[in-house]
């Protein structure tokens, strides 16, 4: 079992939940056990290999906990799709280097600084939309797809990841529907709860977390979300 003690390192520690995850845990290990990054205060930008290498560079583990929250819903200015006929190249190529490409070029740059000596993690906040199988509406296919092809890159990199550093794993969660900047246009329309209510339901289902876990996605709950 995972247990919540050592170092952490946060990614987009401004967005709403990372706001949340970095309080939680400053509050739990202490603000000096945790580095936490964020684009408006160090100049993370996770689409940029060199800013992500630099950062590397100055960042020294091990860490026990590694969580990105970064994410975008959709950057075109019109929301997620509802039809293919709105999907829009550059709004797509954007989504995907944000939500899937940065997460990958992170597991290149820092899976490497989890703890060895007991179990460490690496967690990407995910979506139940980006899960294939449970897709029964169609619409935000840009979103949709990122978070899927995220949740290949977790799933690849996992088995790498256990293989050179037994204590390790890599994880995605799906924090819920939360009420943060990203969900700005649904608060009215869909039940939300808070980053903090979020962010403690994420911190139980972590302190489950087994080794067996390696490369699954699971929900607030603690149920696996499926592929
Ligand atoms: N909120 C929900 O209901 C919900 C549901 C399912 C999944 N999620 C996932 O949870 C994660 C966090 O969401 P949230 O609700 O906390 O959203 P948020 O409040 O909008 O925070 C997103 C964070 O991502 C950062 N970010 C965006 N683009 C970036 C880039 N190019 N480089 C570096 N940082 C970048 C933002 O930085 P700035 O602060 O500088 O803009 C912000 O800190 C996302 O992956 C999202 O897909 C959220």
């Amino acid at each position: 079992m995972f247990r919540l003690e050592g170092r952490a390192l946060i990614f987009g520690s401004k967005g709403g939940i990372g706001s949340a995850f970095n309080d939680y845990l400053c509050d739990k290990l202490g603000r000096e056990n945790v580095i936490s990054f964020s684009r408006s205060e160090q100049d993370f930008e996770i689409t940029d290999e060199k800013s992500l290498e630099e950062i590397a560079s100055k960042t020294f583990g091990p860490f026990r906990l590694i969580i990105n929250s970064t994410g975008v819903l959709d950057t075109s200015g019109f929301g997620p799709e509802k039809t293919i006929n709105s999907i829009r190249k550059d709004t797509m190529l954007e989504v995907m280097s944000i939500n899937a490409i940065g997460p990958a070029l992170l597991l290149k740059h820092f899976s490497k600084k989890l703890d060895r000596e007991s179990l460490s993690i690496f967690v990407n906040l995910s979506a139940r939309v980006g899960s294939i199988e449970d897709n029964k509406l169609g619409g935000w296919i840009t979103y949709r797809a990122s978070k899927a092809a995220l949740n290949q890159i977790i799933k690849t990199a996992s088995i790498e990841i256990q293989r050179k550093n037994n204590n390790a794993i890599c994880i995605g969660l799906h924090p819920g529907t939360v009420k943060t900047q990203f969900t700005k246009n649904y608060h009215n329309r869909v039940e939300s709860v808070s980053a903090e209510r979020s962010v403690d339901m994420l911190m139980s289902v972590l302190q489950r977390i087994k080794y067996a876990d390696n490369g699954q996605v699971f929900a607030y709950d603690g149920s696996v979300i499926p592929w």
